[in-house]
């Protein structure tokens, strides 16, 4: 029976962290479409607790838990940074100064300097992309067979890099750069290019486009660590590898924490102490 809850309601998913009986921190999450499992998970186990929303959605959630009155409510950005300092102080990673993306159903993108932060910016390229893009490329809906199928597939024939262009020309960047996401389903002839292997694009796009924003924002504010947070990256190896190779190639540090999509939810939940 938790006494705390911090609940994070996304565009996509309801994320719940809590203290367990053990004291410690346990994680739960809900489709935002279901909130009728929200409300069950709340009623049956931890209805005594006492909790603090935050996310998209928690007014609506709110609404809907009508019989769990007065619930407070803390602004995301809030939630999400004290989220993530307090990963960092657990995980013991030393950063003064960060780029902050929240790879969600679309991306955000914060500095954190010190105990301050503020929105920079943010693109619709996000997990809602890979879900989306993933389904209309190849009928696949379900978001774990999405990621497992990517990592079976191969980019090479989906993606034009820059060596495919500069065949025997002295290369002006690395050849190993993307230089047309998806160019290589327009150009190249492929017979055997399959579903795995569009998956495997659709990852390539939300990876370098999240990781090309957070690379320019780090240069502008001249930070070097980079923190990737959000659901999209959960059991997604793939997605973590490009968007990892990507920013320390272009000399940044990429860093990422243990509970991807929970920082909204533990700020949340600490808030709530
Ligand atoms: N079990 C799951 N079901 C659906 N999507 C999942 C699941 N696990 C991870 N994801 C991925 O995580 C993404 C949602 O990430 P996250 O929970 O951080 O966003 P959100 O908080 O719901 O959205 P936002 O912050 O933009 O309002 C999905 O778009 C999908 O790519
Ligand atoms: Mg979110």
């Amino acid at each position: 029976m938790a006494t705390r809850i911090g609940i994070d309601a996304g565009g996509t998913l309801t994320k719940i962290a809590y203290w367990d009986e053990k004291k410690e921190m346990s994680f739960q999450s809900f489709p935002s479409s279901d909130f009728k499992a929200v409300k069950e998970w709340l009623e049956t186990n931890h209805s005594l607790a006492s909790i603090c929303l935050t996310g998209g959605r928690a007014a609506q959630l709110k609404e809907y838990l009508t019989s769990i009155n007065e619930i407070p409510y803390i602004v995301e950005f809030d939630a999400t940074m004290n989220g993530v300092m307090h990963q960092l102080k657990e995980e013991v990673i030393n950063s003064e100064a960060a780029i902050i993306a929240n790879i969600g159903t679309g991306t955000s993108i914060h500095i954190m300097q010190g105990e301050t932060h503020s929105r920079i910016g943010g693109t619709g390229i996000g997990g809602g992309t890979l879900l989306g893009l993933g389904s209309a490329l190849t009928g696949i809906q379900n978001y774990k067979d999405i990621i497992e199928q990517s990592k079976m597939g191969n980019r090479s024939s989906v993606d034009i890099l820059v060596s495919d262009i500069y065949q025997n020309n002295k290369l002006p960047l690395k050849g190993s750069l993307t230089a047309s996401n998806f160019g290589g389903v327009a150009l190249k002839t492929h017979d055997t290019r399959n579903s795995t292997d569009m998956l495997a694009g659709v990852q390539g796009i939300i990876g370098e486009v999240v990781a090309t924003l957070c690379i320019q924002a780090a240069d502008a504010h001249q930070v070097e660590d980079i923190i990737y947070i959000g659901s999209t990256l959960e059991g997604n190896e793939l997605l973590q590898k490009i968007i990892e190779s990507y920013t320390i190639l272009k000399e940044k540090k990429p860093i990422f924490l243990e509970k991807h999509g929970y920082s909204g939810a533990i700020g949340a939940l600490l808030e709530n102490n």
